[in-house]
């Protein structure tokens, strides 16, 4: 697999070791997971995947050189994060990292890791983890953020995704948005140092539209349907439903429908 070391022209705090650029790759967060003698901070984008991996054992396609696929590769203490909050993390990182570039008005937050321009996912992360002998834990981060795919590409499945493209109306500079975004995820990066989890979760709060709205999620056997109350400082979603309160993981239940009403 062919790569190259890439420069930013901006300095970076944690991911500040090397930004590695492979045309082709199977997938960013396969290849960080495997064995390689990459820091801590080493960040690894891909023009293309031939094996994209989504959440809950989904593909994640896209079409050459339209989207930003990167992955973080990070090693912390085992037990000094929960593994959660690098989902929470990375979702702020790249709606910040958007500003610049889409209007705040039309940016937000969908629980659990998705990033949403007008209501249609522009963007999926997919944290994992392993541990390590040496008390360490491998995190890797891993976004897929759609940016110039044309509108053909949101059709069938897809139609309730989206790229900046099509939600804008401009082409961006893939380069640009990824210094923006790999800035911001930084910045998260160290204010996780500085303050810990709450600073995360208090951010994602405050770019989630649908807190207060009506939402209904499932698991393989029930329909839940409430007011999407608050996150709880773990990350798990709490819903006012008719009959009290209910407290749902990620990995629980996935959102059926979410409403600004
Ligand atoms: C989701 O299902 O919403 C998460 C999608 C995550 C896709 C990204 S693309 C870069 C990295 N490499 C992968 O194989 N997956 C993640």
């Amino acid at each position: 697999m062919e790569c190259q070391i890439i420069q930013l022209g901006c300095s970076l705090k944690v991911l500040n070791r090397e930004i590695i650029h492979f045309s082709t790759i199977d997938s960013t967060n396969i290849y960080l997971l495997g064995s390689h003698s990459h820091l801590s901070g080493t960040v690894v984008l891909a023009d293309y995947q031939t094996a994209g991996r989504g959440r809950r054992g989904r593909i994640w396609l896209s079409p050459k050189e339209e989207s930003l696929l990167f992955s973080i590769y990070l090693r912390e203490d085992t037990g000094k994060f929960p593994i959660y909050i690098f989902t929470f993390l990375a979702a702020v990182g790249v709606y910040e990292g958007l500003l610049p570039f889409v209007d705040r008005n039309a940016l937000s937050l969908k629980w659990p890791n998705d990033v949403m321009i007008d209501h249609k996912k522009v963007c999926g992360i997919l944290v994992q983890s392993k541990s390590a002998s040496d008390n360490l834990s491998t995190i890797v981060i891993g976004v897929g953020l759609n940016v110039n795919q044309p509108p053909e590409f949101f059709s069938g499945e897809m139609a309730n995704a989206c790229s900046v493209l099509t939600a804008t109306g401009n082409r961006v500079d893939r380069m640009e948005l990824f210094a923006s975004v790999a800035k911001a995820i930084d910045e998260n990066l160290i204010a996780l140092g500085k303050t810990g989890v709450q600073e995360i979760f208090s951010r994602w709060r405050r770019y989630c539209l649908y807190i207060g709205k009506t939402m209904a999620v499932t698991d393989d056997f029930h329909r839940y349907e409430g007011i999407f109350k608050n996150i709880t400082s773990n990350g798990s979603l709490i819903l006012m439903t008719d009959s009290g309160e209910r407290t749902f993981h990620a990995a629980e239940v996935s959102i059926v429908k979410e409403t600004l009403t």
